[in-house]
């Protein structure tokens, strides 16, 4: 079992980055987080002792000074949309510069979150990329741990809440890609999983598949999603040339797309665990059902709050 120290948290203001903070402190882990605007760290302020900075982490130098006294990095960087030199950039070139800083600074531990999916052959931009920055990280000679998950549901997601809000303004939801399987696991148990890593020194070297107990395609999560919030809709399935078109139109609107082509490429392989690897009970966890915990957050969005999902798409944040 590792002491805790002091960690630094690439990607902390995002998603999995704000319950994993959270859960860090609460451990007696001192917690940095750069970020690119300060204002995306305002959920993190009202936690004590995290030390927010703005910094450029694409810059090694940077990345130096904010490894300065820790212990150990997580990273969780990463986007969903972009071109391939953004996937380049933010998926490959960060974690090559993260490693080359560390082996500057003599920083070893690193947890390093990745996706279900990746690997030889993989069919899209973002798995390819995900799949080279893996590959970097793994040659470098760190104390490094992989996770990686499938799709993440939780109380501020862009997934379920986007699904949801969709249903309460369409009367039917055109779904691409809809017979493509995830094994949605909860924010809270990748939090878990990412400290469990930290605290295990048995983790090191492992690669870890992040999923829930169940497995759904894409238009059973819409539907349940809608059934949840109370305004469930027909799904109307897209074959795969009128979901590509959908996609190329969504790429137009200003604004992070619902739905990438990429995106539809990620999907031609099951975004499932492949129960070769060890799973989140090798961490001690024990992951939550979609059922227990979506309908909670998914049916109690009043008022503005229900548009928050299209806000932070649309990133007026
Ligand atoms: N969410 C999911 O369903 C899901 C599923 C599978 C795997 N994952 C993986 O889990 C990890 C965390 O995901 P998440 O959903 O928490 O992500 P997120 O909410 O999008 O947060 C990512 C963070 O990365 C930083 N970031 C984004 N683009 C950047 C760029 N171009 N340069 C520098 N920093 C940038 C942002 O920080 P600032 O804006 O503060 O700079 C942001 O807070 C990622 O590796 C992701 O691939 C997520």
């Amino acid at each position: 079992m590792s002491a805790p120290g002091r960690v630094l948290v690439l990607g902390g203001t995002g998603f999995v980055g704000r319950s994993l903070c959270e859960r860090l402190q609460r451990a007696g882990w001192t917690v940095r987080v750069p970020t690119r605007r300060l204002r995306h760290g305002q959920a993190l302020q009202p936690l004590p002792t995290l030390e927010l900075a703005q910094a450029d982490v694409h810059d090694e130098a940077a990345l130096r000074r904010l490894l300065a006294g820790c212990d150990a990095v997580v990273n969780l960087v990463a986007i969903l949309h972009g071109r391939p030199a953004a996937f380049e950039r933010v998926h490959v070139a960060l974690p090559q510069r993260l490693a080359a800083a560390m082996a500057a600074t003599g920083v070893r531990r690193l947890v390093h979150i990745s996706a279900l999916g990746v690997g030889p052959g993989a069919p899209s931009n973002y798995l390819r990329s995900k799949t080279d920055g893996e590959a970097a990280l793994s040659a470098a000679g760190l104390d490094l741990t992989l996770i990686r998950p499938s799709v993440i549901f939780g109380a501020d997601d862009r997934f379920l809440n986007v699904f949801a809000h969709l249903q309460a303004l369409a009367p039917v939801v055109p779904l691409a890609g809809s017979t493509a399987r995830f094994q949605p696991v909860w924010v809270e148990d990748v939090a878990a999983a990412v400290l469990a890593a930290l605290q295990q020194r048995s983790s090191i070297g492992q690669v870890v598949e992040a999923a829930g107990p169940g497995i759904y395609t894409l238009a059973d999560l819409m539907r349940l999603a809608g059934r949840w919030s109370g305004h469930e809709r027909p799904v109307l399935p897209l074959p795969d040339a009128l979901g590509r078109l959908q996609a190329g139109l969504m790429a137009l609107a200003p604004g992070e797309p619902l739905m990438s082509a990429d995106n539809l490429d990620s999907m031609k392989v099951p975004n499932v665990a492949s129960g070769t690897l060890p799973g989140l009970a090798a961490l001690g966890i024990t992951p939550a059902a979609l059922e227990a915990v979506a309908p909670l957050y998914l049916g109690q969005r009043p008022g503005r709050q229900r548009f928050d999902g299209f806000r932070a798409h649309a990133r007026r944040d």
